[in-house]
């Protein structure tokens, strides 16, 4: 029988990339790059600010319109907005064929079938009820150098900001053996590097292993050349935890962690359980421990009652500790969250302006940062052709700064080389093999 082709919009975290490629694997279908061509066209969603789940449903009426030279055409919406409105999406979409949540990708193809079978069949699976979450694995490209691995589903933190416990359910941990199977899979098809991902990947434990014991673990597998994990949460950084990642060579010298908001008040209307003073002595701990460790975070502005005086704390915190990178948002409010039923709130357009203050104020560090790496050597793991030149080769550092090396041989992909960096921009960095 031939293979069904199924295009898929991923909106969102690794994670839901990850899930795109589990559905692929799922339906056993071969993925398309072009929507004209798919039998089957789905939209992976994320839920995390409204913005994200406006745009995923304009991307179903957008695709709708295929439909109408192509009536066997499926179209269905999946992930964390499939999840948070479920029956309403088919209710106000007619042409939706189907709703799926992310716990219920192992139901794809009995979905589909259904709907093949059926006439005005239109399920809905968004069930939290199921233990086989890792039951299927994603679809892994050949030759990809560097890829991705869940150990972990859904979260128990309850800040109050957040719909991923709502949309994801709680925490459940992958069993170790599953981790390294996949990885080794992975390295047989050509990777180097693996990200390790979760919604807070350092509490993850199974039976009596904890995250250091992983991360030991994953240090030895062969052919494996690099460790990342994301995203970290701040009250489980053990100093186990730091010691597991100094004593791990392919861990890679950087972490993400968010830390939301440099005011106690605000953190405890998050509901976030560590007080910036934690959050400060762990950074002291990781740079005493690995001093060129790149750092890199969260922020979100405006949530709950802060004041200019909490958003100059904020502010205050990015001056001092200096992240490489800081992704910043705008709050905003989600349906079912604590914060939903807050009564302070920060007008938008105040909101708009501490942002749009922090941001200038990071590019600033950002790129003084990355200037600080002119001249010198720097290992970089070739991934793949750059996007602005074919001649020239693009890989990332240890500290996951990109590389764009000028005019190299592609015999380089996938290898580690030493780079001398000659120039340095916003966003990444130039260099030269040596
Ligand atoms: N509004 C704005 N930003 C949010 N994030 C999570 N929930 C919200 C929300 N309701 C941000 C947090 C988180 C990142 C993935 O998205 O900073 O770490």
């Amino acid at each position: 029988m031939k293979k069904e082709s199924v295009f898929i919009e991923t909106y969102g975290c690794q994670m839901n990339e990850y899930d795109s490629d589990r559905i692929i694997n799922a339906l056993n279908a071969t993925p398309t790059n072009v929507a004209e061509n798919a039998d089957i066209i789905i939209i992976n969603t994320c839920a995390i600010r409204e913005k994200a789940d406006h745009k995923a449903v304009s991307a179903v009426g957008r695709y709708n319109k295929l439909k109408k030279n192509k009536p066997e055409l499926i179209v269905g919406m999946s992930g964390c907005v499939a999840q948070l409105y479920g029956k309403k999406l088919l209710k106000d979409m007619p042409y939706l064929d189907f709703v799926l949540g992310p716990r219920g990708i192992p139901q794809i193809p009995k979905i589909i079938k259904d709907i093949r079978s059926e006439n005005n069949h239109r399920p809905i699976e968004t069930s939290m009820d199921v233990q086989d979450v890792f039951d299927i694995t994603p679809y892994h490209k050949k030759d990809k150098v560097a890829g991705f691995v869940s150990i972990q589903q859904g979260c128990n933190k309850k800040c109050a900001y957040c719909i991923v416990p709502t949309t994801r359910g709680s925490e459940i941990n992958r069993p170790i053996n599953e981790i390294i199977s996949e990885s080794k899979y992975l390295v047989e098809l050509g990777a180097k590097e693996i990200t390790y991902i979760g919604q807070t990947v350092n509490s993850w434990k199974h039976n009596r292993l904890r995250f250091p014991s992983l991360l030991d673990n994953l240090q030895e597998i062969d052919g494996l050349e690099r460790i990342r994990f994301t995203t970290s949460f701040p009250k489980d950084i053990t100093s186990k935890m730091i010691s597991s990642m100094k004593k791990n060579s392919k861990v890679c010298k950087q972490l993400h962690l968010p830390v939301q908001s440099g005011s106690n008040k605000i953190l405890r209307e998050m509901s976030r359980t560590y007080s910036i003073e934690w959050y400060k002595q762990r950074i002291e701990m990781l740079r005493d421990e690995i001093p060129d460790i790149a750092l890199s975070t969260d922020i979100i502005i405006g949530f709950g009652s802060e004041s200019e005086k909490d958003f100059q704390e904020t502010m205050d915190l990015i001056n001092l500790i200096e992240f490489d990178t800081v992704y910043s948002f705008k709050y905003s409010v989600r349906p079912g969250t604590p914060g939903e039923k807050m009564k302070y709130h920060v007008p938008d357009n105040k909101a708009s302006k501490r942002l749009s203050i922090l941001q200038e104020r990071q590019k600033e560090i950002t790129f003084k940062k990355n200037c600080d790496n002119l001249g010198k050597i720097i290992e970089v793991l070739i991934e793949g052709y750059s996007k602005q030149n074919r001649n020239d080769l693009y890989g990332r550092t240890t500290y996951n700064k990109v590389v764009n090396v000028k005019n190299i041989n592609d015999s380089n992909i996938g290898k580690l080389i030493n780079v001398k960096i000659t120039e340095a921009t916003q966003n990444s960095l130039i260099g030269e093999q040596v």
